[in-house]
């Protein structure tokens, strides 16, 4: 039988519900004001919105925050009586919402829905000086969210309810520039379910797949599904744990998250020495580098790559390979005090793949953090 590339499986996917990219990811989070300050000083990012009791939101405030193509609404409840607060008091900080980018969300809501969706919002219009912003959504894992956006007819900010919002303090960006993916963390035997739902219910496609053999230490294991719309804008990639002979990293997430989640969200860069420099000056912090022998190895492994092996090793960024090309990474320890949501750093050089040939020193870097924290 004739084997795909990473990039010809997308082209399998239905295209029943066509999405021009992610729109953004909303946080709740619990000071919404303080994690906009993070995110603006550690990440380069610029707050250009904002809603709260000023702009007519009585029980929210809400920063939207802009690099590149990546947009991050950090929220906050004003009160315990507001359901986010729920959501913050079991999950901690975390991904709320992955929101879409679509022409018709209400065409978007209404396939969706008929191939088995859950409903988190029906289709509603929203309206100000500006334009109109359409959007629904719907649940998928735990309790995330996909929003469908439909902003062809808004020329604002970001949406009504919002307005714009200018600061003094305006941190050079560090060369982010969209969202590469978004990985979620299923329970014990809830892959299949996920991976089926994303291609009944969104006419999504498996396009790589992992299992517990291929990815495993010593000591953990875990199985990954990469799930893929047709163009390929929108990837999901799916963990769940797998029975090792100590407790995994996703079991330590689904622990300390209480529940299913966004594990990691994927920022490409174009130059990704000078982001991830400019990232560390900043004060983000990454998992630590791999063992000299993996720079050693890496070229009888990847092959020749354009960077200069030094930095790389100095950084300690990760090099993976597939059929279409290379890819560096790496990835920033947790960004809040539970051991759930972090950040992937991604320079895409012709590979379509996520970097299984670094799972092993990865996850062996992933331990050393687990084995601080008594989680091991
Ligand atoms: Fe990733």
């Amino acid at each position: 039988m004739e084997t795909l590339t990473t990039s010809q499986k997308m082209k399998t996917a239905q295209d029943f519900l066509p999405i021009n990219g992610t729109d953004h990811v909303e946080l709740y989070v619990g000071n919404a004001k303080q994690a906009a300050h993070f995110y603006k000083s550690a990440f380069g990012f610029k707050t250009v919105a904002y809603a709260g009791p000023e702009t007519g939101m009585r029980d929210i405030a809400s920063y939207v925050l802009q690099q590149g193509k990546i947009r991050l609404v950090l929220t906050t409840p004003l009160k315990s009586s507001n359901p986010i607060s729920e959501h913050i008091f079991k999950h901690g900080d975390g991904v709320k919402i992955l929101a879409l980018w679509v022409d018709d969300a209400y065409k978007a809501y209404e396939d969706t829905v008929a191939r088995g969706a859950k409903v988190y919002m029906e289709p509603k219009t929203l309206t100000d000086k500006n334009g109109e912003v359409r959007m629904s959504g719907i649940y998928t894992y735990g309790e995330t969210v996909h929003l469908f956006v439909e902003r062809k007819n808004y020329n604002g900010v970001f949406m009504p309810g919002y307005e714009p919002y200018t600061s003094d303090y305006n941190p050079e960006d560090t060369g982010l520039l969209y969202i590469d993916h978004c990985v979620g963390n299923v329970g014990w035997n809830r892959m299949n379910d996920t991976i089926k739902w994303y291609e009944d219910v969104m006419g999504f496609v498996n396009i790589l797949s992992f299992d517990d053999k291929q990815i495993n230490t010593e000591y953990s294991a875990l199985m990954s599904k990469v799930m893929s719309n047709n163009n390929g804008y929108v990837k999901f990639p799916i963990n769940e744990p797998a029975e090792g002979k100590k407790k995994s990293q996703i079991e330590e997430y689904l622990d300390f998250y209480e529940g299913e989640g966004v594990q990691h969200i994927a920022i490409a860069t174009n130059d990704i020495v000078k982001t991830v420099r400019a990232l560390k000056s900043r004060g983000v912090e990454f998992l630590s580098a791999p063992p000299n022998a993996y720079y050693e190895d890496m070229q009888a492994r990847v092959g020749k790559i354009d960077e200069d092996i030094a930095p790389l090793q100095e950084l300690g960024i990760l090099v993976d390979c597939d059929e279409e090309g290379y890819l560096l990474q790496i990835f920033t320890k947790p960004v809040e005090d539970r051991p759930t949501l972090f950040f992937e750093i991604i320079q895409r050089k012709g590979a379509q793949s996520f970097g299984a040939g670094n799972f092993k020193a990865l996850f062996e870097s992933i331990e050393r953090e687990q084995a601080k924290r008594g989680n091991l």
